[in-house]
């Protein structure tokens, strides 16, 4: 039963007990591996839709279910974010081309735990610029990550990502945010991906959230569509992103959505 371990702060984030960890490392994994799975679909010709079918039926054979279907009305097992689209980018007719770029973001539950993690894939060739965004956007993310100790505040992994971004003349999206993560989808703490050192509420040991940075080579501002899901930059500029979920340690942190083959950056092979 929800509620009945652990404890929440004043900020109403929870902290969870040391045993939560390993279930939180199984939901994670079967995501990491799921995106690790889909990766061979990902070259020009193929629908975002076929994408996702192949993501539905990998997270059948895992024995999970998907967050996502049902999930205020969104019905897919994925989203995926091509060029423009900053994220719930929706799968459909629309095939890959060479030099796409895209977010794959998948989220399962297992055993009533949540995995919540996105990559960027590459449909064929990407160009310089592209390929400079998606490496940017995983840095910034694991400088962020790097950030995560028990005593250092929500401000300090936000400023980490942001002056990494803006350092590149690049710009971090400000409409959306990470988020807790549990046996719930959506909890306390907002993850902001910019701030100041010190601001916000301080970490402690058994927070677990998401930390998910979509930086724009252009401006930061979004808008969202008429299907209304897919955000898009609205300068039309193309973005990136990656989103890991992670446990605060005493020591610092786990990352709950590690790639099981070790495939988290296109340009890593
Ligand atoms: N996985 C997304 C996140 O990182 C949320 C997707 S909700 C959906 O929080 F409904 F658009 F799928
Ligand atoms: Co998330
Ligand atoms: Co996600």
């Amino acid at each position: 039963m929800y509620g009945t371990r652990g404890r929440l702060t004043r900020d109403g984030i929870r902290l969870h007990d040391p045993a939560d960890f390993a279930p939180m490392h199984r939901a994670g994994r079967v995501a990491a591996a799921i995106l690790d799975a889909v990766a061979p679909e990902v070259r020009p010709g193929v629908t975002t839709a076929a994408i996702d079918a192949a993501i539905a039926a990998l997270i059948e054979v895992h024995g999970a279910t998907s967050a996502t279907i049902g999930y205020r009305g969104y019905r897919h097992a994925s989203c995926i974010s091509l060029n423009h689209v900053v994220c719930h980018g929706i799968p459909g007719p629309r095939a890959l081309r060479d030099g796409d770029i895209l977010n794959i973001d998948v989220t399962v539950i297992v055993d009533g735990w949540f995995g919540d993690t996105s990559r960027m894939f590459v449909a064929g060739e990407p160009g310089r610029k592209a390929v400079r965004l998606i490496e940017v956007t995983h840095e910034a993310l694991m400088r962020g990550i790097a950030a995560v100790r028990p005593g250092a505040s929500f401000g300090d992994i936000g400023h980490a990502i942001q002056t990494h971004v803006e350092a590149q003349g690049m710009s971090v999206v400000r409409d959306f945010c990470g988020h807790g993560l549990g046996r719930v989808f959506h909890a306390p703490p907002n993850v902001l991906h910019y701030g100041r050192p010190g601001s916000g509420p301080v970490l402690e040991e058994g927070m677990f959230f998401t930390i998910e940075p979509m930086v724009n080579l252009g401006r930061p501002e979004t808008k969202i569509l008429a299907d209304e899901w897919t955000a898009v930059t609205r300068d039309k500029s193309w973005s990136a992103q990656f989103e890991h979920a992670v446990g605060v340690t005493a020591r610092g942190c786990e990352i709950f959505t590690l790639s099981p083959a070790g495939r988290f950056h296109p340009t890593w092979g």
